[in-house]
């Protein structure tokens, strides 16, 4: 291959929101790809390296927006990652919309208007799209479903994007996954944290593992981040993909009163039968005791309120009702990976205690 095809055939990337608990790993994912240049967005700094490169920016300033994405000049596709929750439940941050829409608006058509190659846009949703933050749905969601009534920020999201792509050169696909398991810093929605840090205290404590929710007998589903960012590899470059949206999970489902045993194994510790609490209450003073913890056990030295984010625990413990999406649409259209749900628990916080996230 000439050098001019090489040049051609390297792909460039913006990850909006690059340092999330879905950013990260798809930053990860092109960058293991190897053909990829990488360039990473969010207001943070993140860590430079060979292939991939961060800019910090405040996606909510449009002025700074534009400035800051100005020499984009090579991209091809954006994934875009990016998230603002709101106070309060995690059941209430479907609402937030003004910053959700904003930073979408901003991110994108910055982009659009310095890149003229660009091909694809990604836009990351999830199963919220069907009201599964509500209440119970029609399950197996399809990707056809009709909307629950607004406010979502999804569907602001979706409908800008849809309308702003009207003819032009490039299309977009849209992602819509459940419960991401991962590890990002400071994420105020990830599960796996929740549950290594909530089975580290209940041990420190004496306690057996209680599953502190409601949803102990319910039908539940998750994406595992690296299986997701597979995912989003396959629907930014493959044509079919082009203007459509789809269900991306691990692909099976699961109840946690069969998981839970496996939880408190991989913990070496005894599990007990549920006892409902609001782990936003209930672990809000915890925070010294982690400090204990980590010091104790040498652990990395997050933040407690930087490791866990309490009240997403309680979101998903407490969804009592059946969370289940069909992605038969996906495999039809060439995305065939499937992780093992209980599987990849026992392997993830297996992970987080190798790595000293948890003891
Ligand atoms: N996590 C889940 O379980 C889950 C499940 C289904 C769907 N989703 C959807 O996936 C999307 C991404 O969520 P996520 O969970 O990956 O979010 P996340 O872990 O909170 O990551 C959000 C990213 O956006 C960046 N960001 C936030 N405000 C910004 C701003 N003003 N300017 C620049 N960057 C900004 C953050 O970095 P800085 O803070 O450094 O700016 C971070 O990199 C959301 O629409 C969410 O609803 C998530």
């Amino acid at each position: 291959m000439s050098q001019t095809q090489q040049t051609a055939a390297r792909k460039t990337a913006v990850v909006v929101g690059a340092l999330g608990v879905i950013g990260r790993y798809i930053v990860e994912r092109l960058e293991a790809a190897g053909d990829w240049q990488v360039i990473g967005l969010s207001r943070r700094q993140g860590k430079d390296r060979p292939g991939v490169r961060y800019i910090s920016v405040d996606l909510l300033d449009p002025a700074a927006t534009n400035k800051a994405l100005a020499g984009l000049s090579e991209v091809t596709h954006v994934f875009y990652a990016a998230f603002q929750a709101a106070a309060g439940a995690a059941s209430g941050y479907a609402n937030n919309i003004d910053a959700n829409r904003d930073m979408l608006v901003n991110s994108v058509s910055a982009i659009d208007l310095v890149a003229p190659q660009l091909q694809r846009v990604v836009l990351v949703t999830g199963t919220k799209y069907y009201g599964t933050h509500l209440g119970a749905f029609r399950t197996p969601a399809r990707e056809t479903d009709p909307r629950h009534m607004p406010p979502n920020y999804y569907f602001d999201q979706i409908d800008w994007l849809t309308a702003y792509q009207q003819g032009k050169r490039w299309d977009w696909a849209e992602l819509r996954p459940q419960t991401l398991c991962g590890f990002a810093p400071g994420t105020p929605m990830s599960i796996v944290p929740v549950i290594a840090v909530y089975a580290s205290i209940c041990k420190r404590l004496g306690l057996p593992l209680r599953f502190p929710g409601i949803a102990w007998n319910s039908i539940y589903q998750v994406t595992d981040s690296a299986h997701f960012a597979n995912a989003a590899l396959w629907a930014a470059t493959d044509a079919r993909c082009a203007n459509q949206a789809y269900n991306i999970t691990n692909g099976d489902y699961f109840r946690w009163c069969n998981l839970w045993p496996r939880i408190a194994e991989v913990f070496e510790m005894p599990w007990a039968q549920p006892q409902v609490i609001s782990l936003t209450a209930q672990m809000a003073d915890k925070g010294p005791l982690w400090q204990t913890i980590v010091r104790e056990h040498g652990l990395q030295p997050y933040p407690y309120d930087q490791v866990v984010a309490w009240p997403f625990g309680d979101y998903v413990f407490n969804s009592d009702w059946d969370v289940m999406s069909n992605v038969t649409k996906s495999r039809q259209h060439g995305f065939h990976d499937v992780v093992d749900t209980e599987e990849m628990f026992v392997r993830l916080l297996r992970q987080f205690r190798e790595q000293k996230i948890v003891p």
